[in-house]
């Protein structure tokens, strides 16, 4: 005990030399002014933060005409699958963590692609048992899991929903039908992707129109788009998972030149979401709720949180370099667990409960009592209880940055937190019907064993493969009080897990807390966001032992604080998202 009280107190910043502290105290007021002079949104009924503003005042428009959360939600989803493509989609899944104003209940429902039945372990390997390159992985059919959005949207709505299916459809399909203006960053995206994209006839068509990368302010019209949500307005998901779009979509995976995939007929036919439960870990005088296995969202950040829970970090500030190194090896502990322990529960036992018990994280949390960066050895996965347990070897999967997040309050405080993709940047590249297909496949490990040791994360027919995405609801008194999440592959646990640590503790309003610049460790490298005061903390980190990488950290985070007086809401400054509501 005397020992984490005086961790507690070097922690607390009390004995920084003062060289140290002067660092603190001039980074801290750039870190809160964060990346922009972009303002928080107050408003007093009811708010959407998505990434696009047609997204978002889609969802405003359903909420104003009556609507609630899950009605504005079908709305945001397909709005964005059509002006933000490179992100999320009706080609991808989602996880969406819903709150009821009405019973005070939480719950999750996990619209995640699937493995198609024939797939095996070994998708991602050559014929000599070796992981294949990457992109070569991605880019085709191969890497395409049977998509989950259109059944999340239309059975949540069914069950939740209030307003007229068809109603929440047509934003999408007039947009898509009118046309809209390319936004800057899906210019710069379609042209930083031009030699993948270009690799297929229709996605080259849709993004390259005339041969040219599609420039910013073009009326872009996608009536293949429009043509397909109309049917799924008219029949339902069906009109997706059965009949001429299925028949598209496996002829366009199965047929994709280079490297074909698996996906069949029967994969979309028998594609199921899944109501789960809520994963919530406690973090100081909060409950930090979110989506568990498939995803590692929810445990990975409620171990980050938990194993800080003895250290003072409200006394600290974020300009300190110390509040930095608990944040970046409570990370890399909590990583060191996601990659041994976390994939799809269905399929793999998992200490599920053991993971974010506040025994175990109080425990693992005294690893951090040191000065200087954990050791390398000293980064090892713990030993949480389980019931079922099984040998299993560290992952090897690698998660690149796409995926969008939006959150919504309504006007009778109903909450949806919802993220969404379609894995990486405009995912397979493969498109038909006017929607990208993702390459969520490429999840998976791509080794099965390490050593005779099966890994978790391999692939499974039917299984999901594990995520990084992080949808999640806070909760104070057991009333919600923050709704936020973030895009970023494995980095949203970090991006979702500082935003919060910003505004839980550090007291920053939510748009401060989401601009705020980044540190993010998973891995034992400190990724410093650059251009930003991040990279002033750069040679204090370095003198703790870190090694340090700056370079750009394009999360995408979009939040709700709930306040007694109303709804305050934060869009990113790197994206183009918008907080909008009254
Ligand atoms: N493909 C991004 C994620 O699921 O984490």
């Amino acid at each position: 005990m005397k020992r984490l009280w005086i961790s507690a107190v070097l922690a607390a910043g009390l004995a920084l030399p003062a060289q140290a502290q002067d660092v603190a105290d001039s980074v801290a007021p750039e870190m809160a002014s964060g990346n922009s002079d972009k303002k928080m949104v107050t408003t007093e009924k009811f708010m959407v933060v998505a990434a696009n503003p047609h997204a978002s005042e889609a969802g405003f428009d359903v909420i104003k005409a009556g609507g609630n959360a899950i009605d504005a939600m079908v709305a945001v989803q397909l709005v964005l699958g059509l002006v933000e493509p490179q992100s999320s989609g009706i080609g991808g899944g989602a996880f969406l963590v819903y709150y009821d104003a009405q019973t005070g209940r939480m719950t999750t429902f996990d619209g995640r692609e699937t493995a198609p039945a024939s797939a095996t372990p070994e998708l991602f390997q050559n014929e000599d048992g070796e992981p294949l390159k990457f992109f070569d992985a991605v880019v085709g059919g191969r890497s395409v899991g049977t998509p989950g959005t259109v059944k999340l949207l239309y059975e949540t709505h069914a069950k939740l929903g209030s307003m007229p299916w068809a109603d929440l459809v047509a934003p999408a399909i007039k947009l898509a039908t009118d046309g809209f203006e390319v936004s800057p960053r899906l210019a710069k995206v379609v042209n930083g992707d031009q030699k993948r994209l270009s690799r297929f006839e229709t996605t080259r068509n849709y993004f390259f129109p005339d041969g040219k990368s599609l420039p910013v302010g073009h009326l872009l019209k996608n009536p293949e788009y429009a043509a397909t949500l109309k049917a799924i307005s008219e029949k339902g998901a069906d009109a997706f998972y059965k009949g001429d779009i299925a028949k598209a979509i496996v002829k366009t995976v199965q047929n994709a030149e280079g490297n074909p995939g698996k996906l069949e007929l029967a994969d979309l036919a028998n594609y199921k979401i899944k109501e789960r439960p809520v994963v919530c870990a406690e973090y100081r005088s909060y409950e930090v709720c979110g989506m568990g296995p498939p995803s590692s969202g929810a445990l990975t950040v409620g171990q980050i949180l938990g194993q800080l829970n003895d250290y003072d970090l409200p006394s600290m500030n974020a300009g300190d370099p110390n509040a930095w190194r608990l944040i970046g090896d409570a990370s890399r502990l909590a990583f060191a667990d996601r990659g041994r322990y976390m994939a799809d529960s269905d399929y793999v036992p998992m200490p599920t409960r053991g993971l974010i018990d506040p025994a175990y994280l109080k425990e693992r949390g005294k690893l951090l009592s040191g000065d200087k960066a954990l050791p390398k050895d000293k980064v090892v996965p713990g030993n949480p209880t389980w019931e079922h347990a099984m040998l299993l070897a560290d992952d090897e999967s690698i998660e690149l940055p796409s995926t969008s997040h939006f959150s919504i309050v309504d006007a009778n405080g109903n909450i949806v937190s919802m993220t969404t993709t379609i894995e990486s940047g405009f995912g397979s590249r493969l498109m038909t019907n006017g929607f990208l297909l993702n390459n969520e496949l490429t999840d998976f490990s791509f080794r099965t064993h390490r050593d005779g040791v099966p890994i978790a994360n391999r692939v499974e027919p039917g299984k999901r493969p594990r995520s990084s995405m992080s949808p999640t609801i806070v909760k104070k008194d057991n009333k919600p009080v923050v709704v936020i999440g973030s895009p970023g592959g494995s980095r949203i646990i970090g991006y979702v897990a500082t935003a919060l640590i910003a505004n839980l503790d550090w007291g920053m309003n939510i748009q401060e807390a989401v601009s705020m610049p980044h540190l993010i460790n998973r891995f034992g490298t400190y990724d410093l966001e650059e251009g930003t005061a991040a990279e002033k903390l750069q040679p204090a980190l370095e003198a703790m032992g870190y090694k340090t990488n700056t370079r750009a950290l394009t999360s995408g985070l979009h939040g709700i604080v709930i306040a007694d007086d109303g709804l305050q809401g934060g869009a990113d400054p790197r994206r183009e998202g918008l907080a909008v509501g009254e």
